[in-house]
């Protein structure tokens, strides 16, 4: 089962074109497509409807969640509803299962927000504004470790780590895309160990905007 993924791709008016050559050849190397996040630069209407038409090429299932900068225009409705009108599932909080080739894989997706990780984090002690804070925090960071998986795969952090690991053992990667400096990122899970997995990029690698 391969896996392709891409987070913080900031996609703009003035963008258009450069990652549909990339995206239109991807069934080539990939079962299935994840967007990680920040898929917008500043998550307007006009950027989603732009970014949907690149999408519009991909010929795999599209699977993707939203970044704080799809929020930023105050229209994350609108950025989703541009992706779900090109067939991309859009996940906040909630999965999906996909049956790949005879097997079956299933996605769980969040937007993800501020607040640290563990051993390093806030927490929701004091004042009314930390706990409301940190409480949208906790919801979100749990569920990774409380109900398992087989690999994790984010973006926003830019310049951040590109490999990492939770308290209890589950690898995580991150894919955002000025990290990875190419289109997309693969993951080639075995389907008898998934955790297994590997990496490698795709053949025709490029660096859109890097
Ligand atoms: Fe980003």
């Amino acid at each position: 089962m391969r896996i392709a993924a891409v987070g913080d791709i900031h996609f703009a008016e003035d963008t258009r074109g450069t990652l549909r050559p990339h995206w239109s050849a991807l069934h080539e190397c990939a079962d299935v497509f994840l967007l990680c996040g920040d898929l917008t630069n500043l998550g307007t209407p006009a950027q989603a409807r732009a970014l949907a038409e690149e999408l519009d090429a991909v010929r795999v299932p599209v699977v993707a969640v939203l970044g704080n900068h799809d929020y930023h225009a105050g229209s994350p409705e609108a950025v989703r509803a541009a992706l779900q009108d090109v067939g991309v599932t859009v996940l906040e909080g909630e999965h999906t299962t996909l049956e790949l080739d005879g097997r079956t894989l299933g996605i769980a997706g969040c937007k993800g927000f501020g607040g640290g990780f563990a051993g390093a984090c806030g927490h929701a002690f004091g004042e009314p504004e930390m706990k409301e804070f940190m409480y949208v925090t906790e919801r979100a960071a749990g569920a990774l470790d409380n109900a398992g998986a087989d690999l994790a795969i984010h973006g926003h952090e830019h310049s951040g780590a590109q490999k990492g690991i939770t308290p209890r053992g589950i690898s995580v990667r991150n894919v955002a895309m000025p990290l990875i400096r190419r289109p997309f990122a693969i993951f080639t899970l075995d389907s008898a160990r998934p955790a297994q997995f590997r990496e490698s990029a795709p053949a025709a690698a490029g660096a859109p905007g890097a």
